[in-house]
């Protein structure tokens, strides 16, 4: 068989996608983006991410590291069981133990995966592992044998791939698929790669291990370099079927390949790159909104293809051009990403019936009764006090009310008084586990004496570590959607506040930080919470 014929025969057992060119997509936003400091997802907010991840026709979910903690297992097994047409992987490490983790929490899983993994540089592999190759060699083959009489879907990765010695990563790859491994990814673990480079390493292993064909060939591009997409994209070049991505290319230090940037430079050049994946890119700003909503991560304006700025055109010449044709600055429409031009929805005249297919049109078609009855409240709400409302509106006002379902901390109402006057003063009243409270604080400026004011009601020790306000729309009405990170013992915890009122949204941010913080507490200390 030559290289171009393997390339060809390289496709997924699983995928029924018998395009040779079709591209999988495996998504592990929930599991390597989840491990970037302060990026922590609770488990609802995990399955919230995995059913919009589903939705957009991913392929793979990684959903987490089964034996990292009880709550990845969690979301690991709430994953498998609500997820239905994506496969759900979790990670394990080399032994029977992580493994048999891994497939316990994927138990209710439709096309369960597992992916386990072993670092094969020499680096790794003496520093880190304290092993021979030799012992690494056979950790390898039985710990791939060992998943594979579990699962019939099993995915290795060398470690540190990019950093291992050619001899040694072309045995070890022929001996996991030998050993049953369906899918060999390759890590540009520290993102040390170069395209050519990389381009060069999957070529030889297509040209050098004889069983390459019985498997699909993935790449997992860290973006130290910035080059994490381009990395990517090379190694589909040569025959790589599967990459490993995050939406807003979160992930560990400078982040994973974009998932957005890879799927729509596939979709926007099929000339140059004849491939394709079963992603629908317009879920991809919705998604984009989610994930870093969830996590407090800003995504940068100039960011490609999911930024505030990415389709926005500025300058005189090219407003005119666009006005003219679209195409003479724009490589491909809004539209496709799902941004659409920002969408009058309704006034305050609009009813429930209408509102309520809004949200269906939006992706909220299965919110609870109760939750749309809230929802519908505060829209009516904010279309009193906001002339125009927009979709975005919505969203954020929608993302809002779902998440302060289960809130033992209410907010009731806030009086503040601010300027340059001073001193800025906060009159708060919360309702807790049922019972109203309030109190006067003040502060150094008017979020300050909010935040002291929660303090008064609600005493704890969480360390504020972010506190980041980004305006929903544009105009000087624009909802505020704020972000507030809070640390206590180690745990970090990121809550989301959306109102007309900044300092509104501020205080609702910042209980739904503290209304997580108990939930974890409650978890590990049950008795703690009484006290
Ligand atoms: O970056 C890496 O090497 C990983 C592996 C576990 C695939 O995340
Ligand atoms: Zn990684």
């Amino acid at each position: 068989m030559t290289a171009t014929d393997i390339k060809s025969a390289n496709t997924a057992p699983e995928a029924g996608a018998n395009d040779p060119n079709r591209v999988r997509i495996f998504d592990t936003t929930l599991r390597d983006g989840e491990q970037s400091p302060g990026c922590s997802m609770n488990l609802e907010e995990k399955v919230r991410v995995a059913l919009m991840l589903e939705e957009m026709g991913v392929d793979i979910i990684e959903a987490g590291f089964p034996i990292a903690s009880n709550g990845d297992f969690d979301a690991v097994r709430e994953v498998a069981n609500a997820v239905k047409t994506s496969s759900v992987a979790g990670l394990a490490r080399a032994s029977s133990k992580d493994i048999d983790r891994a497939w316990e929490a994927l138990q209710g899983a439709a096309q369960p995966r597992i992916h386990t993994f072993l670092s094969t540089s020499p680096l790794h592999m003496r520093v880190k592992l304290q092993m021979e190759p030799e012992e690494v060699h056979q950790a390898i083959v039985d710990s791939v044998s060992y998943a594979r009489n579990l699962c019939p879907d099993v995915e290795w990765s060398p470690e540190d791939g990019t950093r291992t010695e050619h001899d040694f990563l072309c045995r070890v790859v022929e001996s996991a698929i030998r050993a049953g491994a369906t899918t060999i990814n390759i890590p540009d673990t520290v993102g040390y790669t170069v395209p050519s480079e990389f381009a060069a390493l999957i070529e030889m292993l297509f040209n050098r291990v004889p069983n390459i064909d019985k498997a699909i060939i993935s790449v997992h591009c860290h973006n130290d370099l910035g080059l994490a997409v381009a990395n990517s994209l090379t190694a589909v070049g040569v025959g790589a079927r599967q990459i490993e991505c995050t939406i807003n290319g979160i992930g560990e230090r400078a982040g994973n390949c974009a998932l957005e940037e890879v799927v729509m430079a596939l979709r926007t050049r099929p000339d140059a790159m004849p491939y394709s994946t079963g992603v629908d890119t317009t879920v991809i700003t919705r998604a984009s909104h989610l994930v870093s909503t969830i996590t407090g991560f800003a995504v940068q304006p100039n960011k490609a293809i999911v930024g505030a700025n990415a389709f926005a055109h500025e300058s005189g010449i090219h407003q005119d051009g666009v006005l003219k044709d679209a195409q003479t600055y724009e490589i491909m429409t809004p539209e496709s990403v799902g941004l659409n031009e920002s969408n009058l929805v309704m006034g305050k005249h609009s009813g429930s019936h209408a509102f309520r297919e809004k949200l269906k049109d939006l992706g909220y078609g299965d919110m609870g009764q109760n939750a749309i009855a809230d929802a519908f409240v505060r829209f009516k709400d904010l279309a009193d006090k906001k002339k125009e409302v927009f979709d975005e509106d919505i969203i954020a006002l929608v993302d809002d009310t779902i998440q302060h379902d289960s809130d033992r901390i209410r907010f009731v109402s806030l009086q503040v008084v601010a300027g340059s006057k001073g001193p800025q003063t906060a009159e708060l009243e919360l309702e807790i586990d049922g019972q109203v409270a309030s109190t006067k604080s003040d502060g150094n400026g008017p979020v300050d004496a909010i935040f002291n004011a929660v303090k008064e009601l609600s005493p704890h020790s969480a360390i504020l570590q972010l506190y980041q306000v980004h305006a929903v729309t544009g105009g000087t009405d624009a909802q505020a959607e704020v972000t507030v990170r809070l640390e206590e013992d180690g745990k970090t915890v990121n809550g989301q506040g959306a109102d007309a009122d900044t300092l509104v949204a501020s205080v609702r941010a910042y209980l739904h930080a503290l209304n997580k913080l108990n939930v974890k507490r409650e978890k590990t200390a049950p008795a703690a919470l009484s006290a």
